[in-house]
């Protein structure tokens, strides 16, 4: 049986429960309309230096479901956390990720652009952040450019079944890409771990496109400029759900509510929960 009938099946079972109490209930409440999950986009991106610790921790603490990560490799081989394909923008570095050794990378600063007070954070490896935060907070893994890095899907897929999680049951792991191959790799290696297909392009939104998706994919992860309400219910009666980015206004978190997106990834987490 296929990981989406499997997954199906548990679905099925919450649909028909949630629909019971669905029947009894009220006006939703704040509470209830928050149901969304919470992602925090390379941690709480708006508050704090993207895809370090700093924020990492900060997303923890404004309660969000999930901490989004982007993974390169360096030169010589280590999974690190950093979004660019440089480290120009986001560090007192320069050069491309993969030219540079561990030593190299963990040496810069990643912290100080955003403010003076994160000055000296370091890039953070892929191990550190799932020993830290596995178990506390989902992690939502961004394999980024990965045709650049052959192979680190394997060495992705190693690092998590080290640490047994490659079967989430509590812990939440997704791992997405915007390399759509890299995914179908990834589900092979890792057959009971989510994984999500990540667009900003219409062409990848037709019924065909999305049923090519749902044969692999558990999460169809566009931005939120190409969602609609029809795209969103396409999307749920493939059996997959609805990750939209990157929220970076209270309207756009408002809009992907509406819209009734499964996760909403953001750099401020307060914006999809007031209360935190
Ligand atoms: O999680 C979605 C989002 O991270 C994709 O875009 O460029 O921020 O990695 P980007
Ligand atoms: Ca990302």
């Amino acid at each position: 049986m296929s990981k989406k009938l499997l997954i199906g099946t548990g679905v099925a079972f919450s649909l028909l429960f949630s629909s019971f109490s669905q029947a009894f209930a009220e006006e939703p409440t704040v509470g209830e309309r928050k149901q969304v999950d919470n992602v925090a986009h390379r941690g709480a991106a708006g508050y704090a230096p993207e895809n370090t610790i700093a924020g990492f921790d900060l997303a923890v603490e404004m309660k969000a479901d999930y901490i989004e990560i982007d993974v390169q490799r360096s030169k010589d081989g280590e999974i690190i956390v950093i979004h660019d394909t440089t480290v120009d923008r986001t560090t007192d570095g320069t050069g491309k990720v993969g030219d540079l050794t561990f030593e190299q990378l963990r040496s810069l600063d990643a912290g100080s652009w955003k403010g003076e007070q994160f000055a000296g954070e370091p890039i953070p490896t892929f191990e550190e952040i799932l020993d830290r935060y596995h178990g506390k907070v989902g992690i939502l893994i961004e394999l980024k450019a990965p045709e650049l890095y052959p192979g680190i899907e394997k060495q992705v897929a190693e690092a998590l079944k080290e640490r047994n999680l490659d079967k989430p049951q509590n812990e939440k792991i997704i791992i997405q890409s915007f390399n759509f191959e890299s995914m179908k790799s990834m589900d092979q290696l890792l057959p009971k771990v989510p994984i999500g297909v990540l667009t900003s392009n219409l062409k990848d939104t037709t019924a065909e496109a999305l049923q090519e998706f749902s044969t692999y994919a558990d999460w169809f992860n566009p931005s939120y400029g190409i969602v609609t309400e029809e795209l969103v219910n396409q999307v749920h009666s493939l059996g997959m759900q609805i990750g939209s980015w990157t929220v970076r206004s209270q309207e756009a978190a408002d809009f992907l509510f509406d819209m009734k997106v499964d996760a909403i990834i953001t750099d401020y987490p307060d914006y999809v929960d007031p209360r935190n």
